[in-house]
């Protein structure tokens, strides 16, 4: 049995869950930690709320509430959306607790008096208008490295580059628009930059995904010190009896990884009712210490973290860190503090936990960034969960049901067949057992859902219905491969979508679940009785898709209007090089076969061209002729079902989204510029 402690990224106390997060490092811990307790490991999951830092003060003072009561409010929301979604931790915590500040002080500590820290002036920006030093976060300009206008203060988000005050170019707070100025200040420095071999040599020796490992070997080159304090009334105090040290906190970076030690102490009084229970999880070098994070988080946990470690000296360092890329949502960046997301709760509120956790499983971005689109996921949970995997258990279990008394008949003998599935989920056993152990969720559901299909192929090909009458044998050693099948496929999906599959077990009287029990032949299967099934999985409804489409849409629109400012504004050159012309429209006639499609011909004064315009669907033909319109006169030629569209034509779109035609304010000569 080995030992492991999985962490899920502490999420910042200052927003529900959404579905970025779950797919970025929560529901792929969630399926690795299932998948670990039914192999039989030792397995402890911990996570819990981040809850100091100032995005938390700031998001307090828009709330006009403290920050206590902020993050009061968003651990329990957390909390529940995590259940709600059955991420299933061993203990959730949060850092705001006694236990964890009294621990990130004495790890601070141990760092000062091994002479880890030092003292120093740095400059920081200051708010004039508030009276206020701000946090790096806080002050936004143009990356000093890539140019990117929207930098933070403290790393680009475009290029990822760390960067230092007074680095970034233009710099104006985030609170106020105002510029900012940098002022002295003390704070307590972390010689980074002496645990550089140690580092290179720690991350070179890591098996981790390449993406992981490249950023985390380029950073070590670029190691400086850091400041691990701040100028805060809101976060765990400096612990030291030093005038410099009042009115400073802990740097949230510096506390927040902390809160994974803290938590399992916590979890060991608390869970476990025994204060030394979280000891070998920590200090035994042989537990597997596993880190899911998002990419965003990459810097800190492969690098300041396991430097931090290094530092105090008493710890284990991680063994893996499996980062995830981002998740877009509908071809768009997902934003807490905009709004557009698909938050936990709602999602499982509209399809159920297991149709949820599936659809996002599907999405896990592993390797890169993946966009969830609503339509194809919910298509692609439909046709893989419901109509492949679910109907083959229900098809199999009501036909024992039915047909064989309700016991798993006894086989005789097999058939090539017979042997061929069950060599191939063996097969497809070990392949699931090497991705899972790379964290490569996703191609371990699609190797489970491919069993999944062959094993409907070959109950499709068998037609047990037919052979009952022709030869009730053979019919037997059918379904007691298909139950066999099951079981395995029951295995691997358990910790994708846990609910269903516990249902599933009971139906199936199969209490052992172990996964070697679950996954290896057993004869004595035959002869067991089972239960009354019912379908497991009820499909998403084409008007739910539908309603989430439309939802989505409008939670786009509503970011738009309050982005506008932040635009990036086009030169009046890169305007000019878009020909706008008044045309009238000759002819207009529908394309046939189509709902929409109209071909117009137009007059352009010199010339007549055709174009071809979505708007049947709101517009007559006959009263389209004569009207002068706005068009795109150097648009690239498109062919569209079989007809050419030299132009486009402009309109706006009304609430519904409907084409309404521009047009002139009074007559002009077809062929008018517009500019
Ligand atoms: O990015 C975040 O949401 C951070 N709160 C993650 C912290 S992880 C760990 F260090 F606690
Ligand atoms: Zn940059």
């Amino acid at each position: 049995m080995k030992r492991y402690l999985v962490t899920s990224a502490l999420p910042y106390a200052n927003g529900p869950i959404h579905i970025g997060h779950l797919a970025g490092a929560y529901l792929p811990a969630d399926i690795f930690t299932r998948h670990l307790r039914l192999r039989g490991e030792d397995v402890l999951h911990i996570c819990g709320t981040d809850e100091h830092g100032v995005a938390i003060t700031l998001k307090a003072l828009q709330e006009g509430i403290s920050p206590k009561e902020l993050v009061d409010k968003y651990y329990e929301r957390i909390k529940s959306d995590f259940e709600k979604f059955g991420i299933d931790f061993d203990h959730f915590s949060r850092t705001s607790r006694p236990l964890h500040h009294k621990n990130a002080q004495s790890f601070f500590l141990k760092l000062h008096e091994k002479g880890h820290l030092y003292k120093n002036v740095m400059r920081q920006y200051y708010d004039p208008k508030i009276g206020k030093f701000l946090p790096d976060r806080y002050v936004v300009g143009i990356c000093p490295y890539c140019g990117h206008t929207d930098a933070k203060g403290d790393q680009c988000e475009k290029c990822g580059r760390q960067i230092e005050p007074g680095e970034l170019v233009d710099p104006k707070s985030a609170l106020t628009g105002e510029a900012v100025v940098l002022k002295e200040t003390v704070h307590w420095f972390f010689r980074l930059s002496q645990l550089k071999d140690r580092l290179r040599e720690y991350v070179g020796s890591k098996n981790w995904k390449p993406f992981v490992k490249e950023f985390a070997l380029s950073w070590v080159e670029e190691l400086r010190d850091r400041a691990i304090t701040r100028d805060l009334d809101w976060g765990v105090p400096v612990p030291l009896d030093d005038p410099d040290a009042k009115g400073k906190v802990l740097y949230v970076w510096f506390d927040a990884p902390i809160g994974y030690i803290s938590a399992t102490m916590e979890w060991a009084e608390k869970v476990k009712g025994d204060m030394e229970a979280w000891k070998p999880y920590w200090l035994d070098p042989d537990t597997r210490l596993v880190h899911f994070i998002g990419k965003d988080n990459i810097v800190f946990h492969t690098i300041v973290w396991p430097a931090m470690l290094m530092a105090h000296g008493d710890y284990i360092l991680p063994t893996d860190i499996p980062a995830n890329a981002f998740l877009n949502l509908q071809g768009r960046k997902l934003s807490t503090s905009k709004g557009y997301a698909i938050w936990a709760d709602e999602l499982v509120e509209s399809l159920g936990q297991d149709l949820a956790r599936y659809s996002v499983a599907l999405y896990i971005p592993e390797k890169n960034d993946s966009d969830f689109n609503v339509r194809e996921a919910f298509t692609r949970t439909n046709a893989e969960l419901v109509d492949n995997f679910g109907n083959f258990a229900q098809r199999v279990l009501s036909f024992i049901n039915r047909y064989m008394g309700g016991v798993v008949p006894i086989a005789k003998e097999f058939e090539a067949a017979d042997r061929d599935l069950m060599t191939k989920a063996k097969e497809t056993v070990n392949r699931y057992l090497k991705l899972m152990n790379n964290y490569d969720i996703r191609l371990a559901l699609r190797e489970t859902i491919n069993l999944s299909a062959e094993a409907n192929r070959y109950y499709e090909h068998q037609a047990p219905w037919r052979l009952r009458k022709e030869n009730p044998e053979r019919a037997k050693t059918v379904l007691h491969v298909a139950y066999h099948i099951l079981k395995v496929l029951s295995a691997l999906l358990y910790p994708y979508v846990p609910k269903s599959i516990e249902i599933l077990w009971n139906y199936m009287n199969l209490p052992k679940t172990d996964f070697n029990f679950l996954t290896s032949y057993e004869p004595d299967i035959g002869g067991m009785p089972i239960k009354e099934s019912k379908p497991l999985y009820r499909k998403v409804e084409e008007k739910t898709v539908r309603a989430w489409e439309k939802e989505l849409n409008r939670r786009a629109k509503a970011i738009e209007t309050t982005t506008k400012e932040d635009e990036p504004r086009i030169k009046y050159e890169d305007f000019a090089r878009v020909k706008l012309k008044v045309a009238k429209i000759l002819e207009a006639e529908r394309i046939p076969k189509t709902d929409k499609l109209l071909k117009l011909t137009i007059d352009l004064g010199d010339e007549r061209r055709t174009l071809v315009a979505g708007l049947g669907h709101v517009y007559e033909p006959k009263d389209l002729v004569g009207k002068l319109i706005v068009v795109v006169a150097n648009l690239q030629r498109k062919k569209l079902r079989g007809v050419v569209s030299d132009g486009m034509l402009l309109a706006a779109h009304d609430e519904k989204g409907r084409p309404v035609l521009l047009t002139v304010e009074r007559e002009v000569p077809p062929g008018s510029d517009i500019s």
